[in-house]
C-alpha cells in the first residue's frame, strides 16, 4: 500500500484565517481601520469558522495593529464565527475583554532567542504570565488558543529540538489552553520534520487540540500540510492571499495562502465549509488596498481565468 493513503486522511479540516493579524501586521504600511473592517467582514461571509482579527499588544511592538479596539467595535460579528485576538499578558486580556472579545490567543516560542525578541520574556516567564491570563480568560468562558512559534527552526538559534516544542506545547495544554497551534514561523520545515513533531506531540495530547501553522517562505507549506494530514492533524492556519510574515523574523513570507490550502484540500475530497471564491474576493479587495499583487498561486490562477477573453 502506498504511504500516502487517502482513505486515512481526515474527512474535514478546520481552517483558521490569519490574514487580518499575521498578514497585516507585517505590511510596511499601516492599513486604515476601515479597510481592515471591510476585509474582516468579507472573510466572515466565506464560511470560515475562525478569523484571527487583531492583537492587543504593546502599540509600539506592532504599530500596524494599534487600532484593535476600533476594529473590534466595528466589525459585523457573525454567529458561528470565532474572532480570535492575541493577548500576551493581563493588560492585553483586559483590553480584549473591554472590547467584547470572546476568544484570545497567547503566544510564545520553542526557542529562547525568539521569545525574547517577540514578547520580551524567557519561555518560562511567558508560561508563568500566560497561566494567569488563561485562568482568568477560561473562568470568564473565553475560548483560548496557544501558539508555539519557531517550532521548526529559529531565525536566531537555527535548529530547534523536538523536545523543546513538546515541552512548551505540553505546558500550554496543562494550563487549559483549548487549542495549540504549532508554528513554522520562518517557513523552514520539511514534511519529515512535521511527521516527527506531530508524532511527538500526539504522545502528549489529543490530536483534536493540535493545529499547524505553516509559512511558505521556502515553498514547503502545502507539502507540510499533507504530511500533517497523514498524522491526522485536522486544523490548519492560513492567510487570505498568502498575506503576511513576521516583524521579528526577517525575510519570512506569509502563511500558506488560504486559497491554495482550500484548493488542495477540496481537490483531495476534504471538506472545509469555506467558499474559495469568496476568500478570493476578500484577497482581491486587500490587494487593491495594498496596491500590489498577493502571493497566493491559486488566487493568481483564478484571477487569470477571470480576465480571460472567451474565444
Ligand atoms: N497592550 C498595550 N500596552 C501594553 C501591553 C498590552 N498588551 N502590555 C504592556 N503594555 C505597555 C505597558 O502598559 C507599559 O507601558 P508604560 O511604559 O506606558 O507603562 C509598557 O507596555 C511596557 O510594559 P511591559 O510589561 O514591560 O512589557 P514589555 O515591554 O516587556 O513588552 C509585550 C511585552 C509582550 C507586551 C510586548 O513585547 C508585545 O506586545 N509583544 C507582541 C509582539 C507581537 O505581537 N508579535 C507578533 C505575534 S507572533
Ligand atoms: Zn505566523
Amino acid at each position: 500500500m502506498s504511504a500516502l493513503s487517502l482513505s486515512t486522511l481526515p474527512e474535514r479540516v478546520k481552517v483558521c484565517e490569519m490574514g487580518p493579524r499575521d498578514g497585516l501586521q507585517n505590511e510596511p504600511g499601516i492599513v486604515p481601520a476601515a479597510d481592515k473592517i471591510r476585509f474582516i467582514d468579507m472573510l466572515s461571509a466565506t464560511g470560515l469558522g475562525v478569523i484571527e482579527t487583531t492583537s492587543f499588544v504593546r502599540p509600539n511592538a506592532i504599530p500596524q495593529l494599534t487600532d484593535a479596539e476600533e476594529v473590534m467595535a466595528a466589525i459585523d460579528r457573525r454567529p458561528g464565527v470565532t474572532y480570535l485576538c492575541l493577548a500576551p499578558n493581563m493588560r492585553g486580556l483586559d483590553r480584549a475583554r473591554a472590547a467584547g472579545v470572546r476568544a484570545i490567543a497567547v503566544f510564545t516560542a520553542a526557542s529562547e532567542a525568539f521569545a525574547k525578541r517577540n514578547i520580551n520574556m524567557t519561555i518560562d516567564e511567558s508560561l508563568a504570565t500566560f497561566s494567569g491570563v488563561v485562568k482568568t480568560a477560561r473562568a470568564e468562558g473565553m475560548w483560548v488558543r496557544g501558539y508555539v512559534s519557531t517550532a521548526f527552526g529559529c531565525p536566531y538559534e537555527g535548529r530547534v529540538p523536538v523536545e523543546n516544542v513538546v515541552r512548551v506545547a505540553s505546558a500550554l495544554a496543562e494550563m487549559g489552553v483549548d487549542e495549540i497551534s504549532i508554528g513554522d514561523t520562518i517557513g523552514v520545515g520539511t514534511p519529515n520534520q512535521v511527521v516527527d513533531v506531530a508524532g511527538a506531540l500526539q504522545a502528549q495530547m489529543p490530536v483534536e487540540r493540535l493545529a499547524m501553522h505553516f509559512h511558505d517562505t521556502r515553498g514547503t507549506a502545502l507539502a507540510n500540510v499533507v504530511a500533517a494530514l497523514q498524522m491526522n492533524v485536522e486544523i490548519f492556519d492560513s492567510s487570505a492571499g498568502g498575506l503576511g510574515g513576521c516583524p521579528f523574523a526577517p525575510g519570512a513570507t506569509g502563511n500558506v495562502a488560504t486559497e491554495d490550502l482550500l484548493y488542495m484540500l477540496h481537490g483531495m475530497g476534504i471538506a472545509t465549509g469555506v467558499d474559495l471564491e469568496r476568500v478570493r474576493d476578500a484577497s482581491r479587495f486587500m490587494a487593491g488596498v495594498l496596491g500590489r499583487e498577493v502571493a497566493s498561486r491559486t488566487y493568481r490562477a483564478l484571477e487569470a481565468d477571470a480576465c480571460r477573453v472567451p474565444a
